[in-house]
């Protein structure tokens, strides 16, 4: 499971939190990762991370929480995406490895997967997914019999010849391994598969249409909470169903003249003060306080925020243990990282991103309308 990213366009929440250790609808994405594979029996797990190790410790130990068992390894410099997998060499042994992206949301078949890398009897098997932006992604055009033609990493639209893109699942014989060079920054989609593929080794792609969303950017991260809260992809929901689906974990206080527009979820011991409404497709963290006539609605408030009386929070992002004063307002895809102060009567808008630990003034910012 490769962990390693810097995560740099979800800052400032990534500035905190490696991405993979992100919450999704509660659970870290790394956690829900770890429990998809465990559903199609694996049980051991190699985490290759760089940037901000610990978090991944602090939270996982070994793994026995999961009932599996996690080997960490962590690199002093980005050893590239192929380079953290040679790193881990030893740990591999003759068996067939699954090598993970560790920003992905799936509900990808692996066993499908797998039987699949078996019955063609490829050395590499790269799983892919039909997007409509590629040139964000590496695109892998197929043979008719599904062997892999190239790869195009980060394409211009002019390269573009397929809506299939390399997914960031493979399943590898770890035999190639000993062609990479040990010690040094080594890339699967740059550098081990295009010279695998010039060997005529064979390399196969399992095209997928699963559920796939990669948590790269603010509103990828909001539409993966608004995709499992409609059921589009069957992410177990914490907590109890309380209304029909609006899901609150224990110790929830919600004043009776309060409004929960499903669907939504909350954390242990959120307080929903007095004429607030919250939702539809909203996700509230533990220890949230929503205070009197606050509204909130497709947004992601990470633990132990307070949200000030009257505020609006629109399709936004505010961080954990970030206290907004009266009045503030925050739409339009904007982030707040964690730990800010702002006071009273500030809005945030058009996707801004303000960094963790700022404190803000009453009414310093605005957004004035030219129109
Ligand atoms: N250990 C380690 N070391 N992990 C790394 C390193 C590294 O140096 N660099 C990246 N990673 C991890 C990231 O944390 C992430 O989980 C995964 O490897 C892929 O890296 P990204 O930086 O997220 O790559 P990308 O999203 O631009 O492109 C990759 O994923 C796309 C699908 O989302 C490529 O594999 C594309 O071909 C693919 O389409
Ligand atoms: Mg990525």
């Amino acid at each position: 499971m490769l962990v390693g990213g810097f995560g740099t366009r979800l800052r400032p929440l990534t500035i905190t939190t490696p991405k993979p250790m992100l919450p999704i609808v509660n659970i870290p994405l790394l956690e829900l990762e770890l429990l998809h594979l465990k559903q199609y029996g694996v049980d051991e797990v190699i985490l290759s991370s760089g940037y901000l190790p610990d978090v991944f410790d602090e939270y996982f130990g070994d793994g026995s929480r999961l009932g599996m068992k996690l080997i960490h390894v962590t690199e002093d410099e980005p050893l590239g995406t192929c380079g953290a997998v040679k790193n881990v060499e030893r740990f591999l042994g003759d068996d067939t490895v699954i090598v993970c992206n560790g920003d992905i949301l799936t509900d990808l078949d692996i066993a499908a997967l797998f039987s699949y890398h078996m019955e063609k009897k490829a050395t590499v098997t790269i799983t892919l997914t039909p997007v409509e932006d590629p040139t964000a992604y590496g695109l892998v055009p197929l043979h008719p019999d599904g062997r892999i033609k190239e790869f195009l990493e980060k394409p211009s639209w002019d390269q573009v010849v397929t809506n299939l893109i390399n997914a960031g699942t493979y399943v590898i014989d770890p035999k190639v391994f000993q062609q990479v060079p040990p010690n040094q920054n080594y890339s699967f989609e740059r550098e081990l598969f295009p010279s695998l593929l010039e060997q005529g080794v064979p390399m196969y792609g399992f095209p997928s249409d699963c559920y796939w969303l990669d948590l790269g950017t603010p509103a990828k991260y909001l539409k993966a909470h608004h995709d499992i809260m409609e059921r589009k992809i069957k992410i177990p929901l914490k907590g109890k169903e309380i209304f029909e689906m609006v899901f609150a974990g224990d110790d929830v206080v919600i004043d009776e003249t309060a409004r929960i527009n499903p669907p939504c979820a909350l954390g242990d011991r959120v307080r929903i003060g007095p004429r607030a409404s919250v939702g539809s497709l909203c996700c509230l963290g533990d220890d949230v306080v929503v205070e009197a006539g606050a509204s909130i609605e497709g947004s992601v408030i990470l633990d132990g925020a307070n949200i000030g009386e009257d505020c609006v929070i629109e399709g936004s992002i505010v961080g954990k243990n970030t206290k907004l004063g009266k009045r503030v307002h925050v739409a339009e895809a904007s982030v707040l990282g964690d730990n800010i102060v702002a006071e009273e009567d500030n809005e945030f808008r058009h996707g801004v991103r303000i960094w963790p630990s700022t404190r803000i003034e009453a009414g310093k910012i605005r957004f004035y309308r030219t129109d």
